[in-house]
């Protein structure tokens, strides 16, 4: 047995697929890995398709079989914008990776997602990087859209924070990550209320935990005002040292100067049709002043206000300062009890025994399609597939004859589709049988 310390260009096998650890963009010799509150996300390429996912190795006490099902359960919100890293493998002794663990016994519920390409909006705070008003109000509005759906679907990510925000430089597309806490009522309540992040977080969340469908009125509100600010110098100058605009010392106090400040800002916002700046800012202040969650504004007002804003120009980039990749050296990670099992609410049900073909493959939401019908699928690879069948209908009850097409990699470009709906599904095949068929992922074409 050895400890998880590894190095650029180490190799770990998950099911039989080879990933290579990569090195940290601003320190070679060091891995790419990135700290956050519960664990250490490293980047790793797949070495047989370059496809670039995160691992996510949790510390001790958030090692928890509770993964198991909960990555199934976050599977349905992989398809909604923003939501990739709900499409997840959880490394486990029945199933996925069982083999790494006897090597390194620490990977025991680590996660395999999706890499999302960009820079966390705590780099962008952390750097000072300038973003121009209208860029600012487009990744507010994207933002505001991520949010507003997820609360349509009474779901809330729960720990909306700069570190937990990403955002694509070149296309500003925005992924939220670090899903693990998130409320639907179909989830089990976790241990561990999330209490959110300083300088994000209402004084209710602080005391009961903002686990809930309204649990990201309050940091939604203030990371989108953030993004709306973020063009005026002074508000750049006086965001705390620690990723945030707001200290925690000064949430929600009427008479703070940074909240006097900001309010200020939303009011002066311009390039906004008339009276939207007003209205961001008067959801802003009732946001602040709220007794409760439920009290602030819900997140399809800020969509809705910034949904009339001009787009920016297709190809307008984040920014053209320097953003800082912050270095995180490794720190041996600290071992605590672990929480004892509450009988009543923990899982007890580890999913059966699973290998080769009796896995389904997962597909990946698609990025980048632009409704012109060519885009390429990618799913997670399954151990001992020789090969894959993907077939695609458009009657979403799979009555119509299919198209069918095989492949070996775990990928696929589909090119100049026509208009209309397509119900992609892929199964694992071997010399001998077909595996399960994917759920579904619904593509629309929609233009020529
Ligand atoms: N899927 C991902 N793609 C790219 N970077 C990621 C991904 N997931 C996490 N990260 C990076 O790792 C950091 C910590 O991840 P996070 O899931 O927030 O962990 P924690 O639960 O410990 O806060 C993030 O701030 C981000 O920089
Ligand atoms: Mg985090």
């Amino acid at each position: 047995m050895s400890t998880f310390k590894p190095k650029p260009q180490d190799e770990i096998v998950l099911d039989q697929d080879v990933y290579v650890l990569q090195q940290h963009p601003s320190a070679p010799n060091m891995v790419f890995a990135q700290a956050g509150k519960k664990g250490r996300v490293y980047k790793v390429i797949h070495k047989g398709h370059s496809s670039a996912f995160a691992l996510k190795v949790f510390v001790e006490r958030y090692r928890k079989s509770t993964m198991v099902d909960l990555t199934n359960l976050l599977a349905s919100y992989a398809q909604m914008p923003g939501m990739e890293v709900c499409s997840r493998e959880v490394i486990h002794a029945k199933g996925f990776g069982a083999d790494v663990l006897k090597q390194f016994p620490e990977l025991e519920y680590a996660v395999l997602m999706p890499w999302s390409t960009g820079r966390t909006w705590f780099d962008v705070i952390t750097s000072k990087a300038l973003i121009a008003p209208q860029v600012g109000i487009e990744i507010a509005r994207r933002t505001a859209e991520i949010l507003a759906g997820l609360e349509a679907l009474t779901s809330a990510h729960c720990d909306i924070s700069s570190g937990n925000l990403l955002i694509d430089v070149d296309t500003l597309k925005i992924s939220l990550i670090d899903v693990e806490d998130m409320y639907s009522p179909k989830f089990l309540e976790p241990e561990g209320v999330p209490l959110g992040t300083d300088g994000y977080n209402h004084k209710q969340a602080r005391e009961e935990g903002q686990w809930c469908a309204e649990g990201d009125r309050f940091s939604g509100a203030v990371i989108i005002s953030e993004m709306l600010c973020w063009h005026n110098a002074e508000v750049r100058e006086k965001a705390s040292e620690d990723g945030s605009y707001f200290s925690p010392k000064e949430m929600q106090d009427r008479d703070s100067k940074h909240y006097q400040l900001m309010l200020d800002t939303l009011h002066k916002l311009d390039s906004l049709p008339s009276g939207i700046n007003t209205a961001l800012a008067e959801n802003f202040r009732q946001a602040w002043e709220s007794k409760s969650l439920s009290d602030c504004p819900d997140m399809n007002s800020w969509f809705s206000l910034l949904k009339q804003a001009a787009p920016v120009p297709f190809g307008t980039r984040l920014t053209d300062s320097e953003i800082k990749w912050p270095v995180i050296g490794w720190k041996a990670i600290p071992s605590s009890k672990p929480v004892p099992q509450n009988p009543i609410t923990g899982f007890s049900k580890i999913t059966a025994p699973q290998s080769g073909l009796s896995r389904a493959p997962r597909l990946f939401p698609v990025n980048g399609h632009n409704g012109r019908g060519t885009f390429e699928i990618g799913w997670f690879p399954v151990a001992g597939a020789t090969g894959y069948e993907v077939s695609y209908h458009q009657q979403p009850d799979y009555s119509d004859d299919p198209v069918i097409i095989e492949c070996d990699q775990p990928t696929l470009s589909i090119q100049n589709l026509e208009k209309g709906d397509y119900f992609f599904r892929v199964r694992a095949i071997d010399q001998n049988a077909n595996g399960e068929w994917s759920k579904p992922l619904k593509i629309v074409v929609w233009r020529d």
